[in-house]
């Protein structure tokens, strides 16, 4: 298949261009560039002389001659959508309704919509599977549930989109993020000996491999169409349905000599809920998951050795995407709707001209 990804050039999509290749397709990539240079382990293939490019301009000319979108392109975190919710909005609910409508113009026949869990939000105690309500509690959450409202309106005979649900993240890509929770404990290990929780541990956290997202959206892709138009599938393993406390016993052990503390007077995450994965598993049998939580943190240490990842790093907005965005916005490189400011591709975060900036 002819596949284009947007977001291509972020933490997921360093991982699942290659692994789209590999399975045998033709894949192109757009992308603003946000995270240019900030790289682990000297970053993804190199953008060559493609241009950065916003989403929300793109039209149907772009789109024509391609099967499928994977839409990874958004900002994507809770912290980030808390820092403008407009631009949250403005990227995450219009960008991607301009270029599904884009596609659907175009005649591109599916559509694959990075989704997330926390458009469950405050769940309560039950797992949820993919009827429950959706409670969002934040702007990034509430963007998720709103553009796979709006997505489906467009769904018909001959667009098909499919709403992946993905559960929080981990694992190696040249593109880190240690926003995350696992990459963020494993990362504070091996940089300072000491697993520090910030909560008192006990949230629930469902969790999934860059790598099995990526094996997931091959599925979809690859499936007939009857089985993912229109349909929503949470994407993880029950087995990955875990405790805070839990990953940051994992990291204990799985890095020498670091020692597990949590902080005073922390309390409950109100980020805690359990999702269900059992329509995942029932609508494609033979998809399997392969990674464990345990096996993520064993190849995230060794990558962070392989790099040589410092405290320096861990505090530099090298990995986190909050950090970096507020480095472009006080550059003047990004507008306060995130938009680019100038063709040229971004400098990476250790540039001299952020350094003047701070
Ligand atoms: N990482 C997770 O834990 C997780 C969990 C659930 C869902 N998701 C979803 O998966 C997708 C990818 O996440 P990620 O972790 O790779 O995020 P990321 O921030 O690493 O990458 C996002 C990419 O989108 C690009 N982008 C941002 N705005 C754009 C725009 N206007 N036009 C074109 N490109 C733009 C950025 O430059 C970046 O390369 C997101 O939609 C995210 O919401 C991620």
């Amino acid at each position: 298949m002819r596949v284009l990804v947007t977001g291509d050039r972020g933490y997921i999509g360093a991982v699942m261009v290659p692994f789209l290749r590999d399975a045998g397709h033709q894949v192109d990539g757009l992308d603003t560039g946000l995270y240019e240079g900030c790289d682990l382990l000297g970053g993804p293939d190199p953008i060559g002389s493609r241009r950065p490019r916003d989403m929300r301009d793109v039209g149907p000319a772009e789109l024509e001659g391609y099967d499928a979108v994977v839409c990874l392109a958004a900002l994507s975190n809770d912290p980030l959508g808390h820092l403008n919710k407009d631009a949250t909005y403005s990227v995450n609910l219009d960008g991607t309704l301009r270029v599904a409508q884009a596609a659907k113009d175009a005649g591109v026949e599916r559509f694959l919509f990075a989704s997330s869990c926390s458009l469950y939000g405050a769940a309560g105690s039950e797992a949820v599977g993919e009827d429950a309500d959706m409670f969002p509690v934040t702007p990034y959450g509430e963007t998720k549930a709103l553009a796979e409202k709006e997505l489906s309106k467009l769904a018909d005979d001959n667009f098909s989109p499919t709403y992946l649900r993905n559960a929080t993240a981990y694992g190696a890509s040249t593109r880190l993020r240690l926003d995350i929770v696992v990459n963020n404990l494993t990362a504070i290990a091996m940089t300072t000996g000491q697993v520090r929780l910030e909560s008192d541990g006990t949230p629930w956290r469902p969790l999934v491999h860059i790598e099995d997202i990526s094996r997931t959206f091959l599925k979809v892709l690859e499936s007939p169409r009857e089985v993912i138009h229109d349909e929503a599938f949470n994407v993880g393993r029950s087995e990955d349905v875990v405790q805070v406390r839990d990953i940051a016993e994992m990291v204990k052990d799985a890095v020498p000599g670091s020692t597990l503390s949590i902080a005073d007077g922390a309390g409950p995450d109100l980020r805690n809920y359990k999702v269900d994965f059992s329509k995942l598993n029932e609508t494609f049998p033979d998809l399997t998951l392969e990674w464990t939580v345990r096996k993520g943190v064993d190849e995230l240490a060794a990558a962070y050795e392989r790099h040589g990842l410092t405290l320096d790093d861990f505090n530099s907005a090298q990995f986190v995407r909050l950090r970096r965005i507020e480095q472009l916005l006080a550059a003047g490189l990004v507008d306060d709707q995130l938009r680019r400011q100038t063709e040229d591709q971004f400098p990476g975060p250790g540039d001299a001209l952020f350094e003047e900036k701070h």
